[in-house]
């Protein structure tokens, strides 16, 4: 039995509300013999406080502590929404730990292609076995994978024996559920449709002490016809910029350095407010935080990055230097049946305009191969456009059929061999830019924004460039989370070997 109820103390939801008041939550001053108040966030802290409640008795006939872990698939916004469910899940009183072999886990999923979800139900699988040897262990699902009718009647069926399914658009409500969730021997599933809520104010924990991820917009209105994002993560909405500068500033005054601005397609944030502004107005916002350091963000589609914004981030000093500006496929007769409302000719111009302003800029890219119909003809002009623009990397998909979405419906599919023999051919013509054009910045002294120690060098640690490459140098644990100059002596393909240099 526990003695004591030590880890139940400190158990506050760090949340800075009103400007500049920072109100701690104390999940102890709740009356819970109260009934549930109706308004957000105060109803999440009222259930906090049942589940902490709650937790508190399991773990006292345990014996020991509860623990979770949160695994996530899929891409920054998924990465970003773990947070909060870590954040909830610490307030609670549960240890967070790496492992699966938790007393409760939970998958935040991802759909964009299909070997995600393959990725989903094969761990669900590997936890049927521990579950059917420990009979208080939890499981959940959320994310983008929930949102599809096909796989919820899935779980339904075959995997009867998950504890909790939520979605997208009500993960603001994990504590209520996780309460029902706790008191329910039976599958506790809630998805909603979309939503046109936004709860401010709910706690969450950093991965990272220096770097955070900040949602600006939620949701995408742009349906390219082989995506998925848009069914399952609703319309387009916009925080406020007072939120999003608050959340800022906050991050700042807790040791945040650098910020990442997360959207669908930022460059059409603010369309939507109440007082309409645009993602280059934001960003100068953005950048009067004082103690920020750097600013990126995910990610800008180029059909409608304005020529604002090129000027913005050529006269900031914290936006970095780089651009991820995703092509998908250089043939403009694929890119209008992938409704991405570019020819490959605008998005040449507008690479120009960007590099014509900003000379040493980065640019990466996402590429799809294999979209239904693509010939040699329209490959090659993927390739064309690679070897114009000179990304200085690419992440390369091979397209995947989602159901529900238009492309679904094509029947001219490219055959397998065919695209992986492609995939490998612009695979090489990537790597050999990105190859010569990290050489061209050996030697030079370049910031740095030091990350980690180096995971195969003890005594290495290793730091981002503003252009978003990686260098392992020598130096102190204590480095971390500071600003360093590193001189660039040896170029290894994709990343630096470095010294640091003490500057005036
Ligand atoms: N909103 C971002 C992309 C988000 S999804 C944008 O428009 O750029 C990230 C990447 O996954 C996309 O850029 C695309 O290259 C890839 N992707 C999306 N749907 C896919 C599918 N059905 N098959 C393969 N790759 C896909
Ligand atoms: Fe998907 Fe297109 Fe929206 Fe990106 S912009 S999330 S690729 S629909
Ligand atoms: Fe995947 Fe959802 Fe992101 S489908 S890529 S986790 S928005």
């Amino acid at each position: 039995m526990i003695a004591n109820d030590d880890y139940f103390q400190n158990s506050y939801a760090n949340v800075k509300r009103n400007g500049e008041i920072r109100m701690q939550i104390n999940l102890d001053e709740i009356d819970l013999t109260n009934s549930e108040p109706v308004v957000e966030p105060e109803r999440q802290y009222y259930f906090m406080a049942k589940c902490r409640e709650e937790l508190k008795k399991q773990s006292q006939e345990l014996g020991r502590k509860l623990t979770a872990s949160v695994n996530t698939f899929g891409c920054q916004m998924n990465a970003r929404d773990s947070e909060k469910i870590v954040g909830i899940l610490k307030n609670i009183g549960y240890e967070v730990i790496e492992s699966e072999n938790a007393d409760f886990v939970i998958y935040n999923t991802c759909t964009v292609r299909e070997n995600a979800n393959m990725k989903v139900y094969g761990h669900l699988g590997y936890l049927k076995k521990i579950k059917s040897k420990k009979k208080h262990m939890k499981i959940a699902l959320c994310g983008c994978m929930m949102q599809e009718e096909t796989v919820i009647e899935k779980i339904k069926k075959s995997y009867s024996f998950v504890d909790l399914v939520f979605g997208t658009h009500n993960i603001f409500k994990f504590a209520e559920l996780l309460y029902t969730c706790m008191i329910s021997e039976r599958m506790v599933l809630d998805i909603w449709k979309d939503t046109n809520e936004i709860v401010e104010d709910l706690p969450s924990e950093r991965k990272f002490s220096f770097k955070a991820g900040v949602n600006i917009m939620f949701g995408c209105n742009n349906f390219c016809s082989y995506c998925i994002v848009p069914y399952v993560r609703g319309r387009e909405r916009s925080r406020n910029p007072e939120d999003i500068v608050k959340e800022i500033e906050e991050l700042v005054a807790d040791g945040v350095v650098e910020v990442m601005l997360l959207g669908q397609n930022v460059n059409s944030y603010g369309k939507n407010l109440e007082n309409p502004m645009t993602f280059a107005q934001l960003l100068q916002k953005v950048e009067k935080v004082e103690g920020l350091k750097r600013i990126r963000f995910m990610t800008p589609h180029p059909k409608d990055l304005s020529l604002e914004l090129i000027e913005v981030m050529k006269n900031s000093k914290k936006i970095c230097n780089h651009l991820h500006l995703p092509i998908q496929a250089g043939s403009s007769r694929l890119l209008k049946i992938m409704n991405r409302k570019y020819t490959k000719e605008q998005y040449l111009e507008l690479v120009e305009n960007i590099k014509k302003s900003i000379p040493d800029i980065s640019l990466t890219t996402d590429i799809m191969l294999g979209f239904p119909g693509e010939t040699e003809e329209d490959f090659q002009d993927t390739l064309d456009v690679v070897r114009q623009v000179r990304y200085d990397s690419a992440y390369t998909f091979i397209y995947s059929k989602r159901t529900g979405t238009p492309a679904a419906q094509m029947e001219n599919q490219v055959p397998e061999e065919v695209v992986k023999e492609r995939f490998q051919r612009l695979l090489a013509e990537i790597q050999k830019i990105s190859a010569e054009l990290t050489k061209e910045d050996e030697g030079t002294v370049q910031e740095v924004l030091v990350e980690e120690r180096n995971q195969h060098d003890e005594q290495l640690l290793t730091g981002r460039l503003s252009n978003n490459l990686l260098v392992h140098f020598k130096g102190e644990e204590n480095l971390i989370g500071e600003l360093v100059y590193v001189k660039l002596t040896e170029c290894k393909g994709f990343y630096y070997m470095g010294e640091m240099v003490q500057m005036e």
